[in-house]
């Protein structure tokens, strides 16, 4: 049996605080999922079901905006999200070390979760920080200029 998810009363608010901006209710269906996904980590079938609906919009529809804004995760992920920037002045300065480094001290690769979750990797295209690679991002924190020094200080800060 599928259970039909609803949304709660906070993030309908929120969501029709957000709908209130722009001209149409399909307008806001990027923050909406946002939304849902700050309150409850990642967007399942069911929560993309009920934001649809809310949007009056077709599920298929939200789905493909989803998919394509990659910072919306259609599968749980852990307590924080490493985003490793894979696109080419991090790949120059040295992205592939980190990215060792991290599957390294982590044993995950990219699309994974620690067992204990808490990372999920992910790879992410340029950060707009390309002056300063190579750059990655946690939870909201973007680190930038990363040694593999650095980086094993960064992870020691997130639980
Ligand atoms: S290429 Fe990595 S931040 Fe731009």
């Amino acid at each position: 049996m599928i259970i039909q998810e609803t949304l709660t009363p906070e993030e309908i608010e929120e969501i029709d605080h957000e709908i209130a901006l722009v001209p149409y209710r399909k307008a806001a269906c990027i923050e909406a999922l946002k939304i849902v996904q700050h309150h409850r980590g990642w967007i399942s079938d069911e929560s993309l079901q009920s934001i649809a609906d809310h949007l009056e919009m077709s599920v298929e529809e939200l789905d493909s905006v989803a998919t394509f804004y990659n910072l919306v995760f259609r599968k749980p992920v852990g307590r924080n999200v490493i985003l490793l920037c894979d696109s080419i002045s991090c790949y120059v300065m040295g992205y592939e070390k980190i990215y060792a480094q991290i599957r390294d001290r982590l044993h995950i690769s990219f699309g994974e979760t620690t067992p204990d979750g808490r990372f999920t990797l992910l790879p992410n295209a340029c950060l707009g920080t390309c002056d300063h690679a190579p750059a990655l991002m946690i939870n909201n924190e973007l680190y930038r200029d990363l040694t593999e020094d650095r980086l094993d200080e960064i992870l020691n800060g997130y639980h």
